[in-house]
């Protein structure tokens, strides 16, 4: 098996004195395209954010290649090689679609991705690279924001909710980009509301029920039973 990239041990995360996570154990391979979903609420962009640096968490709790990096500034996280594509997609709204892809290589790292690949990849970002980022559709924003992530050359891709708000058509066009950007060997991580989306594209899934794993496992084995139980939390009966 390839090497565990990312790991959690025992993640706990706190808003205040709120606690939105309890102890989530989580690896990441190199290699993988892992889901991750649950209901509103459940703490998925909380976990996303503690792997980021943006909530505070442990050192020990956050292992990135061996390393104890829990708590660590947000810029350190990219430098090491992970870039998340936010909830919402964030984008700066005073600069160009390429301004804000250049925001993205702030911290370069070689690799693979620059202006030029992402361009092959989403055309239409070439097309209308001097407008204003948020003047773009909600489809076309997330290809930037993507972009954005991508521009860093991660090792890992964090992706919160790529299909929020967007219709499916759209969200599959989005993903239709997944095998190219895995293509290089890239370890992906997505966040996902839409279930059977991310059945379909990851390798394995966890689903998160009031911050903690209700459901774990390879997303070609899991029921759709199990995942709806681990879902909603449904009593099980058993
Ligand atoms: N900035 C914050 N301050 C206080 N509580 C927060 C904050 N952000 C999230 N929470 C709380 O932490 C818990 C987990 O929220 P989180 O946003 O991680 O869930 P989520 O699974 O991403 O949900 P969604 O599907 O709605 O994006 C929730 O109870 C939420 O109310
Ligand atoms: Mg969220």
């Amino acid at each position: 098996m390839s090497q565990i990239l990312l790991r959690t041990d025992h993640l706990q995360a706190f808003y205040g004195d709120a606690q939105a996570l309890f102890g989530i154990d989580f690896e990441l391979r190199a290699g993988e395209l892992v889901a991750i979903i649950g209901a509103n609420g459940a703490g998925k962009s909380t976990f996303l954010k503690c792997l980021t640096g943006l909530v505070k968490a442990k050192p020990e709790s956050v292992i990135w290649k061996g390393q104890p990096v829990g708590g660590r500034a947000p810029g350190d996280i990219v430098r090491l090689g992970l870039a998340m594509v936010p909830e919402g997609r964030r984008l700066f709204p005073s600069l160009s679609v390429e301004e804000n892809l250049l925001m993205g290589a702030v911290v370069s790292r070689k690799g693979p991705w620059s202006l030029d690949r992402l361009y092959a990849m989403f055309p239409i970002l070439k097309e209308k690279r001097h407008q204003p980022g948020t003047s773009l559709s909600g489809g076309q924003q997330q290809m930037v924001a993507m972009g954005r992530a991508l521009m860093s050359n991660p090792e890992v891709l964090l992706c919160d909710e790529l299909s929020l708000g967007l219709a499916p058509i759209v969200i599959r066009e989005i993903y239709s980009a997944m095998p190219t950007i895995t293509s290089e060997g890239m370890t992906v991580v997505i966040v996902e509301q839409d279930v059977s989306m991310a059945r379909k594209v990851s390798d394995r899934l966890y689903c998160f029920q009031e911050g903690v794993v209700s459901l774990q496992g390879a997303s070609a084995d899991l029921t759709r039973e199990q995942i709806s139980k681990a879902y909603f939390g449904l009593a099980t009966g058993d």
